[in-house]
Order: C-alpha cells, then structure tokens, then sequence
C-alpha cells in the first residue's frame, strides 16, 4: 500500500527532539522555529510533558465519554484559570477544523440560523463547514460549496456593517482568527474585533475567536483577540495545546445551554490528551510561557524590522510573518538546508515562525544571524 501522496515532502527525516532543537538521521541538528505547523508550544520531548503522559498511559490511556473521566474536569478548571474565563465551559475534540465545526454547529443550534460570516484569507481547516469558511477555492469540494458562507474583507468595519444591516438577522455567527496565520500572518484590528463584538450583540449572532494558529499563549494573551478587550462567544483551540498529541477544544461562554447529544466525540478528552493539555498548561504557568513569548518575540520583531531587505515584519509574540519581495524568494529553503533552521511559509513569500514559547534569547539570536547571512548570499 503507497502513501496518498498529498504532501510536498522535504527529505529529512526527523529522529530526536528537545526543546526547538531537532535532530535528523544523518545526526545533522536543527532550530526549530516552526514547531510541525505552530504545535510545539513548550518544546519537544519536555521532561514534565513526557513524564505526565507516560504515567497516565501506564494507568488507562483511554476511554470514552461514557463514563467519568476527571482529568477533563482538571483540565476545564486549570485552562478556564490559565485563559482568564473562568466561568466558560470546556468541549473537547480532536483537531482545530473539529474545533471550528462544533463552534459553527453551536452558534446555529443558538440562534437557528443559516448564515455565517467569515473573511479575506481565512484559514478555518477542511472539514466540511471549516472548509467552506476557509478563503481557498482549491481545496473546497463541491459537495463543500454552499450560499452560508459570506467572506467579506478582512478588517473592513463598514463592509461588515453593511453585511449586518442588510442581512443581520440571518447571521448565526462571525468566525475570525486573531492573526490570520496560513493567511501571512495579518493581525485583525482592535476596532475590527470590537465591532464584531458590538454588531453580534446587536443582531443576536455569535462571535467565534478561531484561536487554533495564533492562540495558547503565542502572542502573550492566551488568545490573541483579547487584545481588543471584549470576549468572543467562543473560543476555538487546538494545536499548541497538546504540544504534539491531537487535542482540542472550544471555550464556550455561560450563555450557551448544553443539552444531551448536542456535541460528542469518541476520542475527544480521552485520558491520554487530557494529560498532554494538563502538562502543556502546567508548563506555561510555571515557568510564565506566556511572558516569554512577549518578551522574545517583541526582541525579534523589533530585530527583524531593522534588516534591510524585508519587505515587512508583522505579528505579535512569537507569532511572526517576515515579509520578502520576489527576488528573495529562496530565503526559506536556504534557512532549512543551508542554514538548519525550520520556519514555515505563507504564500506569495512570507517566512512564517511559530516557535515553541520557551524560545531562547540566544536561539532568537542565532536566527538572526543566519537569516542576515542567508539574505546576503542572495
Ligand atoms: C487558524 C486555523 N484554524 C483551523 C486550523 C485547522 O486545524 P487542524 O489542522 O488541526 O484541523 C488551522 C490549521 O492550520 C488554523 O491555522
């Protein structure tokens, strides 16, 4: 049997890890500022993280939500702390397009209606409602295409008042990452969130914070809309929040009643993923995960801005988008093969780092150096 071969592959085969360093089968070692697409949020192999899952998977690894399993419950309470939402409720899943779907699903079983708003770049996963709020004709498949879908450009306070004022009360839900990252790392405006806010509570629909890319911590606030000061209706998550074990979920505001069936899931919140997530969160609070990533991403923002040559440097914390024109269209593979440095791409050319939240001054420095000597060699 051959693989389904949908993955351009680089060849390299990854065989140890620690930290945001990575090593391949030839023994050659990497920086990894990229952690597998924004997953590795305290570091591969994290001593705490592999402990807690090695002695949970010694106890019972899983089993389904049919019965008690008190590790979702520690989860909720510890991520509702962590997340400053206290008073929201925990669904857990698998993956960040089953994050976005079950968001969407409970904004229409909220409010009965059809209609969801979505945006200019958004990358929203590719299960089916997802994929249709996601802004990539080519990966949409026609059973996918639906009229439930309205993009409307991205930060455009007065297209989106004009969308509300002409069909507001068809709207079930807006969905909207803090920092489009697939997108090229373009951050939602405070006034644009803020108007999402006022408009939802005007016309009864829900405002959903996909925080799957740019949330758990990365730019310093547990979710990167916080910035603008008013909360979502819900939260969608996933990625960093198992540091490499599938697990995910939706912070879901008290205003939402939860009835028998509504949501469900086999392998969601299993005993194995709820210790992934507990040491993820145990982590970034003990050793304030989030501060770090302020603090290292602002150095590298700042650094970044002063070299010439770069079209544009965007993002906050350590989600980070390097714009370059054309003719440095090569940077990125250079960094990977010559330069041993895993960062990730957004099209047409902008190097994308999402590094786990630890990163160090010194790793954050020797980047810079090698993206300044990998900019000169073109
Ligand atoms: C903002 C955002 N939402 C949703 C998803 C989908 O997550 P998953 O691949 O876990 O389904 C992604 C994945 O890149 C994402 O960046």
């Amino acid at each position: 049997m051959n693989l389904f071969d949908v993955y351009p592959l680089n060849n390299i085969e990854i065989v140890k890890a620690a930290g945001s360093t990575v090593w391949d089968a030839e023994g050659q070692e990497y920086l990894d500022l990229y952690g597998g697409h924004a997953v590795i949020s305290i570091g591969h192999t994290h001593p705490h993280y592999v402990k807690r899952v090695t002695d949970q998977l010694n106890k019972v690894g899983f089993y389904s939500n049919s019965v008690k399993i008190p590790l979702q419950v520690e989860l909720a309470e510890k991520l509702g702390k962590v997340s400053g939402k206290p008073d929201y409720q925990l669904f857990l899943c698998n993956s960040g397009a089953e994050a976005n779907e079950n968001a969407l699903k409970l904004a229409s079983f909220y409010n009965g209606r059809k209609k969801v708003i979505a945006f200019k770049g958004a990358f929203h996963g590719r299960t089916s409602l997802a994929v249709s709020a996601t802004d990539n004709p080519k990966i949409i498949a026609p059973v996918n295409e639906t009229d439930n879908i309205v993009f409307l450009p991205h930060n455009d306070e007065a297209a989106l008042e004009q969308a509300f004022a002409s069909f507001g009360n068809e709207v079930t839900a807006v969905i909207i990452e803090g920092i489009q990252g697939v997108g090229g790392i373009k951050e939602a405006s405070v006034p644009f969130l803020q108007k999402i806010r006022s408009l939802c509570d005007q016309y009864n629909a829900l405002y959903i914070a996909d925080s799957v890319q740019c949330g758990y911590g990365r730019t310093g606030k547990f979710y990167s809309h916080d910035e603008a000061g008013v909360d979502a209706d819900v939260y969608t998550m996933a990625k960093g929040m198992g540091n490499g074990f599938p697990v995910a979920g939706i912070s879901i505001s008290p205003k939402f009643k939860p009835w028998h069936g509504m949501l469900g899931t086999t392998f969601g919140g299993n005993h194995l993923a709820c210790a992934a997530a507990l040491a993820v969160l145990e982590i970034m609070d003990q050793d304030q995960l989030m501060k770090n990533a302020a603090e290292i991403g602002t150095y590298l923002i700042t650094e970044l801005k002063k070299i010439e040559g770069v079209t544009e440097v965007r993002g906050r914390g350590l989600m980070i988008g390097i714009e370059l024109p054309e003719s440095l269209s090569n940077v990125k593979k250079d960094l990977l093969f010559k330069h041993h440095i895993f960062t990730g791409e957004a099209k047409p050319n902008v190097i994308r780092l999402l590094p786990a939240l630890n990163l160090t001054k010194d790793q954050a420095d020797q980047f810079l150096n090698q993206f300044k000597i990998a900019l000169n060699q073109r």
